[in-house]
Parts: C-alpha cells; sequence; structure tokens
C-alpha cells in the first residue's frame, strides 16, 4: 500500500514549466476521535468527521522549474518559516512519491478564514489544501493522468488526496471529502482504510446534511499540548486498548445512528467521545486537563436546555476548551437565542464563529 501511487510521474521537468494552482481546503469537527497513533501515521482506530465549510485554508503555490528544490512560505502575506516547516517535513519525508519536486522552486502563500489564535486546530484545512494543490502540479506535470470522465472537468483522485493529506497530518484525510469522512478500517464499514479516508456521503439520513456547527471560543490561547505529543502519550495510557475497544464499538452505533437518523444515539455517542478524549488527556503522564471553568459552564447549559427543550442540541469539543454545539438547521432560531442569551458570556470576548456542514475542497485557480 505504501507504494500505491508511487510510481506515476517519472520524467524531466520540461524547462518552461511554471504555473500557479489554488486550492480551498476545510477543516473538520471529529465525532468519533482519532487519538493515538501508530507506524507511519496510522490511526490506532477508525474516526468519523463534519466536514467544515467558513473555517477553511486557502492555498496557492507559485511553481518553475529549477536547478533544485527550492521553498518559501508565505502566511497572510509574510514569510512564515515556522509555519512552512512542516509542510517541508512532509515534502522531504515522501520525496519518493513526487521525483518531479528536485526540479521545482516553490513559493506556497496561505491564509485561514478562521483566525489562527481561535484555538481551532489548522493542521487539517491547511495540510490538505496543500496536498491538492500538489496533486494539482503533478496533475499538470502528467497529462497521462489526467482523469477525464466524458463531458465532466477533470479531477484529482480523493483516496489519492486522503492517503497525502492523512501523512501530512492524520486528521487532514478527513478533510478532502463533502459532508462526512470515514478514516480507519473498519469491519463495519466496505473499503475503510487506515491508509486514507473514505466519503460518508451517501450513507447518512438527510438531517444530518443540514446540521451547523457553531464554534464557541473559550480560549484563544495556544494549546498547551501538541496533537503529535498528545498521540504520543496513548503509548504508555493504561486505558488505552479500553479506549480503542470503545471507540470502534462507537464507531458501529454512530455509523448506524447516521444512517436512520437517530439523534439520541448521535448525541450520547458524540458527547461521550469528546468526554473520552479529555479524560484520556487527563489521565496520561504527564496529565493534561484543557478544558477551562467556561468549557464545563457552556457543557452543563447545553445538556439542561436539552432536557428541558428536547431540541437535539449536543456539542462536541477538539483537544482544547473550545466548544463545537452541533444541531440540524430547523432548530437554528432557538440555538441561536440560547446561544445570545445565555452562551456567549462565556466567550472570549464573546467570540463565536458560526459554521455548517460543507462541501470539501474547492480549486482556487
Ligand atoms: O491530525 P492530528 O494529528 O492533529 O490529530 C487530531 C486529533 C483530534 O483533533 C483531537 C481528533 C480528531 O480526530 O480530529
Amino acid at each position: 500500500m505504501e507504494n500505491l501511487w508511487s510510481n506515476e510521474v517519472r520524467g524531466v521537468v520540461p524547462d518552461d514549466f511554471h504555473g500557479r494552482v489554488g486550492w480551498q481546503s476545510p477543516s473538520n469537527i471529529a465525532l468519533v476521535k482519532y487519538w493515538g497513533k501508530r507506524g507511519k501515521q496510522l490511526p490506532q482506530n477508525p474516526s468519523i468527521s463534519f466536514t467544515l465549510s467558513e473555517c477553511h485554508t486557502e492555498t496557492f503555490v507559485s511553481f518553475a522549474k529549477a536547478e533544485r528544490f527550492g521553498f518559501k512560505f508565505l502566511f497572510d502575506g509574510k514569510e512564515n518559516p515556522a509555519f512552512g516547516a512542516k509542510i517541508e517535513k512532509f515534502l522531504d519525508e515522501n520525496q519518493a512519491f513526487f521525483p518531479f519536486l528536485n526540479q521545482l522552486a516553490l513559493t506556497v502563500e496561505s491564509r485561514n478564514t478562521f483566525p489562527h489564535s481561535s484555538g481551532i486546530a489548522s493542521s487539517a484545512s491547511s495540510m490538505s489544501a496543500f496536498v491538492m494543490c500538489l496533486l494539482d502540479i503533478e496533475r499538470s506535470l502528467s497529462p497521462e493522468l489526467v482523469e477525464r470522465p466524458k463531458g465532466r472537468p477533470t479531477t484529482i483522485n480523493p483516496q489519492k488526496a486522503s492517503y497525502f493529506s492523512r501523512l501530512a497530518s492524520g486528521s487532514a484525510a478527513r478533510s478532502v471529502f463533502p459532508k462526512m469522512a470515514l478514516w480507519g478500517a473498519t469491519n463495519c464499514y466496505p473499503n475503510s482504510s487506515d491508509e486514507y479516508a473514505i466519503s460518508l456521503e451517501n450513507d447518512i439520513h438527510p438531517v444530518f446534511k443540514t446540521y451547523r456547527d457553531n464554534i464557541l471560543i473559550v480560549s484563544d490561547a495556544q494549546k498547551s499540548v501538541s496533537s503529535r505529543a498528545g498521540h504520543a502519550l496513548m503509548e504508555g495510557n493504561p486505558y488505552a486498548p479500553a479506549r480503542y475497544a470503545q471507540a470502534n464499538e462507537n464507531i458501529k452505533n454512530l455509523l448506524s445512528a447516521l444512517k436512520s437518523g437517530d439523534l439520541d444515539s448521535f448525541i450520547n455517542i458524540t458527547e461521550s467521545e469528546a468526554l473520552q478524549l479529555h479524560a484520556l488527556m487527563m489521565c496520561s503522564q504527564p496529565s493534561f486537563i484543557l478544558m477551562k471553568p467556561n468549557t464545563l459552564q457552556i457543557i452543563d447549559t447545553v445538556q439542561r436546555f436539552r432536557e428541558e427543550t428536547q431540541i437535539p442540541l449536543c456539542f462536541t469539543l477538539d483537544a482544547g476548551p473550545n466548544v463545537h454545539l452541533l444541531y440540524p438547521d430547523n432548530e437554528a432560531g432557538k440555538v441561536e437565542q440560547l446561544i445570545k442569551d445565555e452562551l456567549v458570556s462565556y466567550c472570549n470576548n464573546g467570540s463565536c464563529i458560526a459554521d455548517h456542514i460543507g462541501e470539501g475542497p474547492k480549486k482556487k485557480l
């Protein structure tokens, strides 16, 4: 599997080869969480996510034939070697897949539509946006690779995009699909794989295609534990085997709830997964408490509101203190009122991002 796409491009880059490509790619929010990895960016358990829309990265890559590999990275219009380092590392580790790179100079320009300091992980959107650009360059270099279904525009193979996005940042594997994605092998879903994510779009009840996600920014401070360090801490965590078994069970039950539109099970599994992720961090060595008092205030308010109104509003968390509020579109009026009346006061400077389930990457140039 490792060499799935390694031999597609061969040969010398033409002297006049140059151009500019651009892609936007969304962030995603996991419902069943990926926490713990093995080997080369392989997950210890399968995960399922909503693809977002408003929270995305736009990346443009200018490329030109050069004597040797060249790389410059600009974030928000300014050179930012620290942000570019992760992409350079990815390219370095995977150069065998992209042999044309050592004859190209690249200038990467990237920006996020969500504030960098919002505490929202940007690696899923930024890495998948870059991979889409890279595969676009590869495609223009290799006309024989172009898939041209009759009467339709050329496409980039989403499975291949997911595979390389995964190598750049695990959760990025799920960002290249519309609506919802499953990453990780499970015998509950055909063709699922640890190597790339697959689309769940055709296996979910219509109600989930209307889902909104309001992200309540409790704190915009940088995370005190990187996800790389967090995954590594799972290796010594005594609860790890139980966690992986539980995640597989949650995948099975969530897939069935997604198909039937069973909102009660969806809520149960989603909230339990969020709390388990934080429980795992709390019992790792060293341990981390990433929730803040206001995170708990929001969770408490959401659960009380659900109890009182029977409105199927639930929460999930990423590896940080900010809270994602998930609910179907037809409940937007009442949930927005709740946010305004009670929840916004728990947010940092009233900061909240209104997002919704989205369509996956889009070509910009
Ligand atoms: O893709 P990474 O290595 O940044 O890990 C992401 C981990 C979580 O966001 C906490 C969970 C997930 O599945 O996205």
